[in-house]
């Protein structure tokens, strides 16, 4: 039996709630995955006013208080315990585009400054290698045309992205998004040097998207009891060492069949 995208979606989440206890501080991803998500947490918990986050977007904030869920700034020692978030596309090298909801440096920002991490991917978002979704990039609103120019060197395609009305869009920061095709067979390393060298590039959202995600270690063997006819993944990351990351990208290529 295969399940559909959306029950995926759930039973993902309903994973992913169960790594939350409450007191927690989390940090609280964006995008439809995560959404479903946060329905889990309040059948979970009933009440959610004692659980705070720390949000990766606006939208995801104003989602959270309308449940009562406390919102909190990033704060110098405010640390989330745990955050929980979706993806675009996962390689089997764990690789990973994220950003699809425009959420993407501010995404970026609270991953890296959680003690956990955890992603949820179903089945549709995982790719032998990335670049059947557009990569997206934010960049700053001062000279986007000529990092645009700068863009349109290093991928075959290049489109800034808009509003359902045909305006730009501008993300929680100001800044715009290109969404951009990687070329087939390029070095995500090197492209990861080459955005860099692109002053008008957010550095961080680039690194946000093509961080390859070396000290993870996965959930696969419990989320496999779980979801047996999913090939869906949920990772976590917690400063693991090299040696580990091996065995995780074993297990995902097992996973997927390959
Ligand atoms: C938002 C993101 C999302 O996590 C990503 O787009 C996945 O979204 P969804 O759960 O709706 O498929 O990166 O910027």
């Amino acid at each position: 039996m295969t399940l559909s995208q959306n029950d995926q979606k759930k039973l993902l989440a309903v994973k992913a709630a169960s790594f939350v206890e409450y007191g927690m501080l989390l940090g609280l991803g964006t995008g439809s995955t995560v959404d479903i998500f946060i329905s889990t947490l309040g059948e979970k918990f009933g009440s959610l006013k004692d659980l705070e986050i720390v949000p990766t977007s606006l939208d995801s904030a104003h989602k959270a208080s309308k449940l009562g869920i406390k919102v909190l700034e990033p704060k110098m020692d405010l640390k989330p315990d745990l955050l929980i978030d979706g993806a675009d596309e996962v390689a089997s090298d764990l690789s990973m585009i994220k950003g699809g909801g425009g959420a993407l440096l501010w995404e970026k920002i609270v991953a890296q400054n959680s003690k956990k991490r955890i992603y949820m991917a179903d089945s549709t978002k995982l790719v032998r290698e990335l670049g059947h979704f557009l990569l997206p990039i934010e960049v700053v609103l001062f000279g986007h045309e000529w990092t645009h120019n700068d863009l349109k060197k290093i991928f075959s395609f290049v489109s800034i992205r808009k509003t359902g009305a045909g305006e730009i869009l501008k993300t929680n920061s100001g800044n715009v998004i290109y969404d951009c095709q990687i070329t087939d067979g390029i070095e995500i390393g090197v492209l990861d040097t080459d955005l860099c060298q692109i002053p008008g590039v957010n550095n961080i959202s680039a690194k946000t998207v093509l961080e390859k995600f070396g000290n993870m270690f996965t959930l696969m063997s419990e989320i496999r009891k779980d979801v047996q006819c999913l090939n869906g993944i949920m990772v976590e990351s917690k400063g693991k060492t090299r040696k580990l990351a091996k065995n995780v990208i074993q297990n995902i290529v097992h996973y997927l069949g390959a």
